[in-house]
């Protein structure tokens, strides 16, 4: 043991959980076992490659040294920010305050920072991507939850009402983290009558203290129902127009435009230009990673400025939203032939797969080669990571470790 290290710091496991399952499953597999790998967070083809957007690539390959190698401004570059989130809302002529960051992740980190006094807690939905924890954890604060609908069932309003209020009361101020449209790991969205309840009560709550909503949007180019997508944002902007509450979103390249890798994104508020708030982002950023990475900033203002490769990348996400929706419906088939219930996916890369005692659910499906992460609530597949063809594998398999409790 390090005596260096400060004690609270000496107790990690050596891998992320997810990525430990992953390497476990690839070991497997290079030693010829038969295995389905549902662990992966990537966009995978048929043949088990990464996918990655040729529109992008090509972008990528004509960036010249200097949309490269110069440092981009601190906060990032403002004409990178407001193609970013005109992305998402068209008819804003603004970012708002906003700041450039490495991904989805770092936008969630620096949320915490400037919206939560250390200690505090940040609420999300039950279930939630796991590294929501490991952000809250590392910045000396807590994770709270309330539940996101089961698959066919309405949201909870009671139980997102006293969630809210009993963080109001207890830290005058109250930051949520929603996945939503396109939630991981469910594979769902808020129905619009879910969304209109939630964004009631968060208004309500907004009358006792500070609220900031963040939403994360890590997956909306891969759905089955983009008209929905659509609806769900101009939800959150009439809201955030509002005033009232503070609606945020994190916004990230790295599934949109496969660009994982680049670790660029951003976190936004359109709605609300207070120079104090553009102050303490551009702040963060320069206490944290200083600036972001300038080539995908200066892809994305490529991107802006090429109708045809905006026309490809267009039809490049519909692609692989119809592969991920063949794939979800496959497995819904194959679970209801094995007597389960399916799970009507709806966007983003997972679904999850209810389970009685997810960890040991798991443990027998590994043992049989087929690799799922367990969840508190269930098993999450990576729906991103395997054939439509996989699908009765799978449920068989579920079925048999299901029947053996
Ligand atoms: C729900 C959710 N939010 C945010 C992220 C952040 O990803 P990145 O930091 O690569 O943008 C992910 C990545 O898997 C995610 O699943």
């Amino acid at each position: 043991m390090t005596d260096q290290l400060i004690p609270t710091r000496r107790a990690f496991p050596a891998d992320d959980p997810i990525f430990a399952l992953n390497t476990e499953a690839q070991a497997r597999k290079a030693v010829g076992e038969a295995v389905l790998n549902a662990t992966v967070g990537a966009l995978l083809d048929d043949s088990g490659q990464l996918v990655v957007l040729e529109a992008v690539m090509d972008l990528w390959r004509d960036l010249t040294a200097l949309e490269v190698a110069p440092y981009a401004p601190i906060a990032g570059d403002p004409a990178f920010l407001k193609i970013l989130v005109r992305r998402h809302w068209p008819l804003l002529d603004t970012a708002g305050a906003a700041c450039a960051t490495p991904g989805g992740s770092g936008a969630l980190a620096l949320s915490l920072r400037n919206f939560l006094e250390p200690g505090q807690a940040v609420l999300t939905t039950a279930p939630f991507w796991g590294p929501y924890a490991t952000l809250a954890g590392e910045n000396g604060m807590q994770l709270t939850t309330a539940p996101w609908p089961a698959p066919g069932g309405a949201l909870d309003a009671e139980a997102w009402e006293s969630a809210l209020r009993r963080l109001m009361k207890a830290q005058g101020r109250v930051l949520l983290w929603l996945n939503d449209p396109c939630h991981n790991p469910t594979g769902r969205s808020l129905s619009a009558a879910d969304r209109m309840a939630l964004m009631g009560v968060l208004r309500e709550v907004s009358g006792l203290g500070p609220v900031t909503l963040l939403v994360d949007f890590a997956y909306l180019d891969y759905t089955r129902e983009p008209e929905a997508v659509a609806a769900a944002l101009a939800d959150y902007a009439a809201l955030g127009a509002e005033g009232r509450v503070l609606v945020g979103a994190s916004l990230s390249l790295s599934k949109s435009l496969t660009l994982y890798g680049a670790r660029c994104g951003a976190l936004a508020f359109p709605w609300c230009g207070d120079p104090a708030l553009q102050a303490a982002l551009t702040q963060s950023c320069r206490g944290t990673w200083s600036n972001c990475a300038k080539a995908p900033q200066s892809l994305l203002l490529r991107l802006a400025q090429d109708g045809k490769a905006q026309a490809r990348l267009a039809a490049e996400h519909r692609h692989w939203s119809d592969i991920l929706a063949a794939r979800a419906l496959a497995l819904d088939v194959a679970l209801g032939i094995e007597g389960m219930a399916a799970l009507h996916w709806q966007g983003g890369f997972f679904v999850t797969v209810p389970a009685v005692d997810p960890e040991a659910t798991g443990g027998r499906l590994k043992a049989e080669g087929v690799f799922t992460v367990p969840l508190p609530e269930g098993l999450r597949v990576g729906l991103c990571g395997m054939r439509a063809a996989d699908a009765p594998l799978l449920a068989k398999a579920l079925r048999r470790v299901a029947a053996a409790r």
